[in-house]
């Protein structure tokens, strides 16, 4: 048994700006919408070098604000990273759409660009990148071959906040970004998103459809068929809150990263998180590693062994081509399809990596693992 109480995989670090934020929402009853949510879109969408910022009740509500304000359409197919939260596959079917899954690379777990294009067709309206682990996507070839077949770009930025790829900011790459503000984030709203863009017609559509739609001539005379994802001033005060503390989050994220990097790197069978030459920041979001043929044990022998110490941890997502709700809905895909995502899926896995963790409990993590291996 450990000599700490429990590790959690994810903590939140709240301070006083919070509470002095929320209280004001409070005592000035703008609980619903008020001030603070439009600071939070301007100062996010800034710090994200966009020129605006649509906030929303979460990261998934944000992705189908952003494929809703693309156009995306009934039978319409958007190529999609494979191994992801599954708000992405089924923010393209709320659309009326298809996603179709590509792999991964097995060193980044980030969508393998050399893989796009023998998925693309006549149908293919968007491709949809996810930026995993606070990793970017290799986005210049994305961007060539979006180009090449008029396709739309999608960012997922929900884990990555603040990420760089090649100096410019994700969610400024593509048409069109999403982020969540769920409560393991960055930072966070408790719930929360925004889409990011630096099209005004793109906002504008994000920002009628989010509100209702409703009319800009007769109020109650709806321009489109809306939706309610309104994010609560309430809400967005705890995000500013959290957001005038990034950069110190980020320090923190850097310290865990490499406390984490430094006791496993050299670790028989244990694969660190490769940093790509193209990124110019990153910022881990968790700290995620696979395990492969030279570690003696399988990952699931390995995260029992971490329980029995007290320490939580997450396996890697369960991938979209193994998702039997969507095989069986398309049939456009099977299980074995994603060679890379399947084997992550069965070797991944991440580590505690809240920002309140200490080194001690991080090198005690690191030494159940060393000692399994
Ligand atoms: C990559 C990715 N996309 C989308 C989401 C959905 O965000 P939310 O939980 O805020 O709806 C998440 C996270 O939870 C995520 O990790």
């Amino acid at each position: 048994m450990s000599q700490f109480k429990k590790i959690p995989v994810f903590d939140i670090a709240l301070g006083q700006k919070e509470k002095e934020y929320i209280k004001d929402c409070v005592d000035t009853s703008f609980i619903g919408q008020g001030p603070y949510v439009k600071k939070l879109e301007e100062k996010f969408s800034s710090f994200v070098d966009c020129k605006y910022g649509i906030t929303t009740t979460s990261g998934t509500t944000a992705l189908h604000l952003a494929c809703a304000s693309l156009g995306i359409k009934k039978n319409d197919q958007v190529l999609v990273s494979s191994s992801t939260n599954m708000a992405c596959p089924f923010v393209i079917d709320y659309c009326g759409a298809i996603p179709i899954p590509i792999d991964i690379e097995k060193e980044t777990w980030q969508l393998d660009v050399k893989k796009i294009e023998e998925k693309i067709n006549k149908n293919t309206k968007a491709i949809m990148v996810v930026h995993l682990f606070g990793h970017p996507v290799d986005m210049d070839p994305v961007l060539e071959i979006a180009k090449k077949y008029k396709l739309k770009i999608i960012e997922d930025c929900a884990e990555a906040h603040g990420v760089e790829y090649k100096g410019k900011k994700v969610g400024s790459i593509g048409d069109i970004g999403a982020f969540s503000f769920f409560a393991n984030k960055t930072i966070t709203c408790g719930e929360g998103g925004i889409v990011t863009t630096n099209s005004q017609e793109l906002a504008e559509k994000a920002k009628s459809l989010k509100n209702l739609a409703y009319g800009k001539v007769n109020k109650f005379m709806h321009d489109d068929i809306g939706f309610n994802y309104r994010l609560p001033n309430i809400s967005a005060a705890l995000g500013l809150g959290q957001f005038e503390n990034i950069e110190n989050v980020f320090l923190e994220k850097e310290r865990i990263y490499n406390r984490y990097k430094k006791n496993l790197e050299n670790v028989k069978g244990v694969n660190v998180p490769k940093v790509r030459e193209w990124v110019t920041k990153y910022i881990m979001w968790v700290f995620n590693i696979y395990l492969d043929e030279n570690f003696p044990i399988s990952r699931d022998e390995l995260t029992k062994k971490l329980k029995d110490n007290n320490i939580d941890t997450r396996d890697a997502f369960v991938p979209i081509n193994q998702q039997k709700i969507l095989i069986d809905k398309y049939k456009m895909f099977k299980e074995d399809d994603c060679p890379n995502a399947n084997y992550i899926m069965d070797n991944g896995l991440y580590l505690p990596s809240g920002n309140t963790i200490t080194n001690e409990e991080i090198d005690f993590v690191c030494d159940v693992i060393k000692k399994a291996s």
